[in-house]
């Protein structure tokens, strides 16, 4: 019988992967990292198991449960060697569904593309049947570091000038792996996943309409948000990284607006005030 694992669940994406597949009827088993979140009420329409990448026992455990695994490389100094012990572990693994990153290169000078680029590699090398998935900037960030500012000071703040990035919903990106991991015939391919371009201007004018209250961006100088970001105990490597993303927007990079994403979801994308209509007690 078939049976999906799905890491990362208790994540941004991971979570929708396995709302998604239940409402399917498939058998999903949850790798639980946490073993408080491990907690019958939180996965009680799936089975669970314990699993950490640091843990090979429990790698190897979870991997003997299924037969498919919707994987998330959780974004980590360490996750390119964590991802290759787990895939060398994929003896019964008959399919993956793998969220990447567009760029992925195992000879990137930057350290997220290189992960993602030597993920890649080791999981076309295993021969197992894969599918990646490289999703445009997440909704849900802005849940994670501006929500705070947010409802304390009507305001938020990144170094991204005022740019247009391209961003889509984790929602979404749930519901198009969970058809990919149920469905033949996508196997090799990358998917970009666009989503809609806004620049945070047009973000702040949403968040004023939909809570209510006038809401402002502030383009904070990098040095400033770093800061930030410390007295937010996020660590220095996960910094740097993040302060290159910025930069990088904004200059003008952006995932190239594709079809990709509408066309595998069967209809529109979430736009950012229907992330929002969702997501309004969070902020
Ligand atoms: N954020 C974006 O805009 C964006 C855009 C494109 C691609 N991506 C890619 O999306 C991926 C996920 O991003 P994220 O990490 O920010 O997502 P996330 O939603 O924070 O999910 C990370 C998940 O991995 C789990 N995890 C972390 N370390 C683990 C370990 N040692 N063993 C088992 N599970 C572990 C976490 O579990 P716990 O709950 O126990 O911590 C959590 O469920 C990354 O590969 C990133 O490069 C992100």
């Amino acid at each position: 019988m078939e049976k999906i694992l799905i890491t990362g669940v208790t994540g941004m994406i991971g979570s929708y992967v396995l709302q998604n597949l239940i409402q399917k009827g498939i058998n999903t088993l949850a790798g639980v990292r946490n073993s408080k979140k491990l907690d019958k009420n939180l996965f009680s329409n799936s089975d669970a198991v314990y699993l950490d990448y640091t843990k090979t026992d429990s790698i190897e455990k979870a991997l003997s449960l299924a037969n498919k695994v919707f994987l998330v490389p959780p974004m980590h100094p360490d996750t390119s060697a964590m991802m290759k012990n787990v895939i060398s572990r994929m003896k019964s693994i008959k399919a993956i569904v793998c969220i990447s990153a567009s760029g992925a290169d195992a000879n990137s000078t930057f350290p997220l593309l290189r992960w993602h680029g030597e993920i890649k590699e080791a999981i076309i090398n295993s021969k197992i049947p894969c599918t990646f998935l490289a999703p445009a900037h997440f909704y849900q960030n802005y849940i994670q570091f501006c929500s705070e500012s947010i409802r304390e000071e009507d305001t938020f703040y990144f170094p991204q000038g005022n740019t247009k990035k391209s961003m889509i919903d984790t929602y979404d990106i749930g519901e198009i792996a969970a058809k990919l991991l149920v469905k033949d015939g996508h196997a090799g391919n990358t998917y970009n996943l666009a989503g809609y371009d806004y620049d945070n201007l047009e973000i702040a004018s949403i968040l004023t309409n939909t809570l209510g209250k006038e809401i402002k961006y502030i383009d904070i100088d990098p040095i400033e948000y770093k800061k930030m970001l410390l007295e937010m105990k996020i660590p220095e490597w996960k910094i740097e990284i993040f302060l290159k993303l910025n930069a990088a927007w904004k200059a003008g990079s952006r995932l190239k607006s594709n079809e990709e994403a509408k066309l595998l979801l069967n209809r529109e994308l979430r736009s950012f005030e229907e992330f929002l209509g969702n997501n309004k007690e969070k902020f």
